[in-house]
């Protein structure tokens, strides 16, 4: 039987739990607007045609921002195509993701959905193929409150409130080769800092975001942040990481290890900050927006069709989720939990259908994936401050990453609560782990969950959609306090 210990002191605060952790993203991407969260004719459809199924799971996953519209579909985008009479609005070819946007969604809309969903909308501005213009133009059109032609025809087309959209992503992995209008680092960091001094001349108040690299295995990675940061230091709040893990080769072992590249790209990136900070005699921090993150089986994405076939919203990225993802997903969010000093937002990519938590049928049912569990627990059980914890635990081999301990964890403390949130990475047995609450008084366990079971490569289907889910874990002792973990699986284990 693997043995592990940690200690829970409500002293060893590393930050408060930032509600943006817990944001997604919606792209247009696939069937991830159309028939996931919009499908007029659906059988839930509200009056806006929004599901009303996929809305519901939204609030149930806890959700607290969401980004739009993409991702690389941005780059491509005139966002005044999705304004205005929908029978008027153009078709486009969307050379990301090599299909045709019809623009029946567009930022009214989407803002609309957002406020159903009760999350606060964070939008992408066009720096591929557009400029400061386009920028202010959707700046003025979303956030004036009115007597400007922009804000009179955002009231006009029914929308007579500000949308007041405070998070601003300036384009979307600009390192990248397949971005329209990909730039140089110096190309891209000029950019982002002129158009973030003209946004700000519009409302000092924004949160900008400064694209970071779309991997650490980017071969600019490093330098892309550095010379990014050099040009607009003064003028964004955060930069950002992207970052999808999968399954490679059979290898589990090193796949479950994943957020072990996770702490290296966030630490990286905040040294890389700190570093042009230090070097520009700055005092201000650049905090880390990880606006991209997930499982994603990317290797076993090939095109999107023939060269002459432009699908409206055809199946993309449609990604099931098993057990083993699950874990894999846990261990990520626990890593974006523990550095939540400097990872101040964070975007599931993305929110439904495209490499999703939640799945729809077109016209029929919607469930919760494996990776809707961990997300939807770490976000309603999160509260107060994140604890630093430094678990005892034995370690396994790993091709990727060498000697990686088998448990990762994290808890959070508020007066209502301490929660532990917790994986066994071990495929061989379970994990019985022995916690130190001394200092947080006579606590007891309240409750105890584990997603786990005996087939790792088990998943939800729309028939048999609650095969993997949180269950109660019955192998808990009072005092000391311990808990059995089973092998591969996410825990969530709370205290009062
Ligand atoms: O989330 C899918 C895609 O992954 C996004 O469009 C892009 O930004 C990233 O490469």
């Amino acid at each position: 039987m693997h043995q592990a210990k940690l200690t829970l002191d409500p002293a060893f605060k590393v930050a408060p739990v930032r509600r943006r952790t817990f944001g997604t993203f919606v792209e247009h991407l696939g069937r991830c607007v159309y028939t996931g969260i919009h499908e007029p004719g659906h059988p839930t459809a509200d009056e806006d045609g929004f599901r009303r199924d996929v809305l519901d799971l939204t609030r149930e996953l806890g959700v607290s921002t969401v980004r739009y519209p993409g991702g690389n579909f941005v780059s491509g985008y005139r966002w005044e195509d999705g304004i205005g009479p929908v029978e008027r609005r153009p078709r486009r070819l969307d050379l990301a993701w090599h299909s045709t946007e019809t623009n029946e969604v567009g930022v009214d809309e989407f803002v609309r959905w957002c406020r159903k969903a009760g999350v606060e909308p964070m939008m992408a501005v066009n720096l591929g193929t557009r400029g400061i213009a386009e920028a202010l133009d959707l700046l003025e059109y979303a956030n004036h409150p009115s007597g400007t032609t922009l804000s009179d025809l955002r009231v006009a087309n029914g929308a007579k409130e500000p949308h007041g959209i405070r998070m601003w992503c300036l384009g979307n992995e600009m390192d990248g080769p397949w971005q329209t209008g990909h730039k140089t680092a110096r190309e891209y960091g000029r950019l982002a800092a002129e158009t973030a001094r003209a946004m700000r001349m519009v409302d000092p108040e924004l949160e900008l975001v400064a694209c970071g690299s779309s991997s650490s295995s980017m071969p600019t990675f490093g330098s892309w942040e550095a010379e990014v940061l050099e040009e607009s230091y003064d003028l964004v709040d955060y930069i950002s990481c992207h970052a999808y893990y999968e399954e490679k080769d059979g290898d589990l072992g090193s796949f479950l290890a994943s957020s072990t590249d996770m702490e290296y790209f966030i630490s990286s990136v905040v040294a890389t900050a700190d570093h042009v900070g230090a070097r520009l005699k700055s005092r201000k921090k650049i905090n880390i927006s990880f606006d991209e993150w997930n499982v994603w089986y990317l290797s076993r994405f090939h095109d999107t069709g023939a060269p002459q076939d432009w699908p409206v919203a055809p199946p993309l990225l449609e990604d099931h989720y098993n057990l083993a993802d699950a874990v894999t997903f846990g261990g990520l969010l626990i890593t974006l939990l523990r550095n939540s000093d400097r990872v101040t937002a964070a975007s599931l990519a993305q929110l439904v259908n495209v490499i999703a938590p939640i799945m729809t049928e077109p016209g029929g049912r919607a469930w919760r994936q494996t990776t809707f569990h961990p997300f939807a627990q770490a976000s309603r059980h999160a509260a107060g401050d994140v604890l630093r914890v430094e678990p005892v635990s034995p370690a396994y081999e790993t091709k990727a990453y060498g000697e990686v301990p088998l448990l990762h964890a994290v808890a959070t403390h508020s007066p209502e609560g301490t929660t532990l949130f917790a994986v066994n990475r071990s495929t061989d047995g379970p994990l019985s782990l022995e916690i130190d609450a001394r200092a947080l008084g006579g606590v007891r366990i309240v409750e105890a969950t584990t997603l786990t079971d005996p087939d790792v490569y088990a998943r939800n289907t729309a028939d048999d959609p609650t095969r993997i889910a949180p269950r109660p874990n019955p192998d808990v002792e009072p005092g000391p306090l311990r808990v059995l973990l089973p092998p591969m699986s996410w825990n969530v284990i709370r205290l009062a």
